[in-house]
């Protein structure tokens, strides 16, 4: 039997910026805390840098006529903020805009509705030198270059998010040390996310004076699906924390102009967020049009008690800096089953329960922005890369949407994680998360088999019950 999807369900493929274009240095480009901290002895897997990545800035015609092939009826890509404002803030770049401008002319062409995303990471190096998201005033620029790129593309593009996983640029990378810029502060981190809030709301107020009033506007999150390891008091409530700091702190101010009381009080060693200003929450909570869930995992999560130090098993490598302040007496369990090549567990089951738990809380129609799995894929024989794993991965999360449809939840979109295999962070290229095979030393693109599987989904609008 097959299951089919909403007549105007999104079938769409993600990439970023930084992941993919390449071209660091061309065109007017500046530096961004990324090509900073991949350039930093030891910060990457084997020393790889995005300096040419999948080089999509020079084959980007070649990759939308692949994603035209497969059938995809949305492109969600990021916009490198150096590239188009290079340094910042201050004069516009023409060929950075001009880079963008014929992607979409491009996209639009081949029936494909672009969805930009404007931050998914790669802060101008400037910016970064400035103080980066702990600055008050990096917020605002960020808004300013959100108009700039709205002015430019926005009679052509419907669909704007503005932030892309803010949590992993807060915590990952101010706190956890394991992204740009790679420091190690809980109370930075904690800056950081008020100010990327922040960001977020100011520039959701310049979009909407910008754009046509059809544009949609969203915000990326990657919300966790937490579990407490068992029901005791003490697990559920360690998990809650984990909730506090993954996903409360990001909803209760965009859905309630409020910060949760209990991520303050456990977080008070390192800060009173005496950054928080009057008005502030009333720009956060700006109204948005759809919230864009990145769902991979769920994590279990269990109460810890004194030395030796916790288990980390929340997905995120090893980390020279806690990435969790305030939540030392919280531990993640690394559950039993099917794990991908990240070393994260594979459960659909999350998703289906995690879009249920937003939509419960807080009504607000969702696409998912990203979901898809890494694997060591090996190119056969025959020239095709038999990614079986993969395909079941996606086959599984798409019933899980499915599901919640049925429930009666607005979901109305799905982006794969990812079209191409490419720059993944930290961990370099070891980690193919593509549906299309990439030879990173030919640049060679070849289709995955799980390619082949989504394409059959989105002419099919549908997909066959397991
Ligand atoms: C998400 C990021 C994306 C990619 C996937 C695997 O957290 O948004 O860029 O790295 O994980």
């Amino acid at each position: 039997m097959r299951l089919s999807f909403p007549e105007r369900f999104v079938w769409g493929t993600a990439t970023a910026a930084y992941q993919i274009e390449g071209a660091v240095a061309e065109d007017g480009r500046t530096p961004s805390i990324w090509d900073t901290f991949s350039h930093t002895p030891g910060k990457i897997l084997a020393g790889d840098t995005g300096d040419v990545a999948t080089d999509h800035y020079h084959r980007s015609d070649a990759d939308v006529d692949l994603m035209a092939e497969l059938g995809v009826s949305s492109y969600r890509f990021s916009v490198s903020w150096s590239r188009v404002i290079p340094n910042g803030t201050g004069p516009v770049n023409p060929k950075g805009i001009d880079f963008y401008s014929r992607l979409v002319d491009r996209l639009l062409a081949n029936g494909i509705s672009p969805a930009v995303t404007l931050y998914h990471w790669d802060l101008p190096q400037e910016m970064q030198d400035a103080g980066g998201w702990t600055s008050r005033d990096t917020s605002s620029r960020f808004a300013e270059y959100a108009a700039v790129v709205a002015g430019e593309l926005g009679d052509r593009v419907g669909m704007w998010i503005t932030l892309n996983e803010p949590w992993c640029s807060a915590f990952l990378g101010y706190a956890g040390g394991v992204h740009a810029p790679g420091h190690a502060n809980g109370a930075e981190a904690l800056a950081a996310t008020h100010h990327l809030l922040l960001g977020h709301g100011l520039a959701v107020g310049e979009l909407r004076s910008v754009l046509p009033s059809s544009a949609q506007i969203a915000i990326t999150l990657n919300p966790a699906m937490a579990r407490p390891a068992s029901r005791s008091e003490p697990d559920v409530a360690a998990c809650h924390k984990i909730d506090g700091l993954q996903n409360r702190v990001w909803l209760d101010p965009l859905f309630h102009a409020r910060y949760p009381d209990d991520v303050i009080a456990f977080t008070s060693d390192f800060c009173d967020w005496e950054f928080v200003r009057d008005g502030d929450l009333a720009t956060i909570s700006s109204p948005f049009d759809v919230l864009g869930v990145n769902y991979y995992n769920p994590v279990i999560v269990r109460h810890h008690e004194g030395a030796p130090a916790a288990a980390r098993h929340d997905g995120h490598g090893n980390t020279t800096g806690n990435v969790w302040p305030g939540c030392d007496d919280t531990e993640f369990v690394d559950p039993p089953g099917r794990h991908t090549s990240m070393g994260w567990p594979v459960d659909a089951t999350g998703l289906h329960e995690l879009l249920v738990r937003l939509w419960t809380d807080y009504r607000k129609p969702m696409m998912i922005t990203e979901n898809g799995a890494a694997y060591e894929d090996v190119v056969s024989p025959d020239g095709e890369v038999h990614d079986d794993e993969r395909l079941r991965y996606i086959h599984e999360h798409l019933l899980a949407v499915h599901d919640a449809l049925n429930d009666g939840i607005d979901v109305r979109g799905y982006y794969l994680w990812s079209l191409l295999d490419n720059f993944e962070w930290s961990y370099g290229y070891s980690k193919r998360f593509g549906i299309v095979h990439v030879n990173f030393d030919t640049q060679l693109r070849t289709p995955k088999d799980s390619a082949r599987f989504y394409a059959e989904v989105m002419k099919t609008n549908g997909v066959a019950a397991l």
